[in-house]
């Protein structure tokens, strides 16, 4: 069974209860079982790892190396401005998906750029919750 990681990022504890109209008003705690469903569906064993602390996610990376087959990452804001993230990715050559909720490119300017893409195999943002099924699609496909 593959092993894969699923990071997320700064706020996105607060699902449900910040920005409504656009996270939604389910909590995270509830998107995780959900996620954790789609995963036993896929037959993918799942780690979910949420972090306020940027160096926190950077050594949970790192810890992934040799032990987790793939890494789904919502990296929150750190998304568009953390180039630690962005070599803490790339350092552990894990294949990575970077999903988003909200659709980025239709929100502020700051969100339409991601530092850490570059190192990703690739982004799924805008289909909510779905999002996380999308990427763990992705992930099954590129581990095989
Ligand atoms: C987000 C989008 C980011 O711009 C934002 O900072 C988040 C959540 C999303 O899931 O849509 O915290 O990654």
């Amino acid at each position: 069974m593959k092993k894969v990681l699923f990071i997320l990022g700064p706020n996105l504890n607060m699902v449900g209860i910040r920005d409504k109209a656009v996270y939604g008003t389910e909590t995270a705690e509830s998107i995780n079982e959900q996620v954790k469903k789609w995963a036993d569906e896929l037959n993918i064993d799942l780690e979910i790892f949420q972090s306020n602390h940027e160096g926190d996610i950077i050594d949970k990376i790192h810890s992934a190396y040799g032990n987790k087959d793939g890494i789904m990452i919502n990296a929150g804001a750190l998304t568009h401005y953390s180039y630690a993230l962005h070599d803490a990715i790339e350092a552990v050559h894990i294949p990575t998906v970077e999903t988003h909720m909200s659709n980025v490119y239709a929100r502020e300017e700051f969100r339409h750029k991601s530092v850490i893409s570059a190192v990703c195999a690739g982004t799924i943002a805008g289909f909510g919750t779905n999002s996380y099924y999308l990427g763990l699609l992705a992930l099954k496909n590129l581990m095989k």
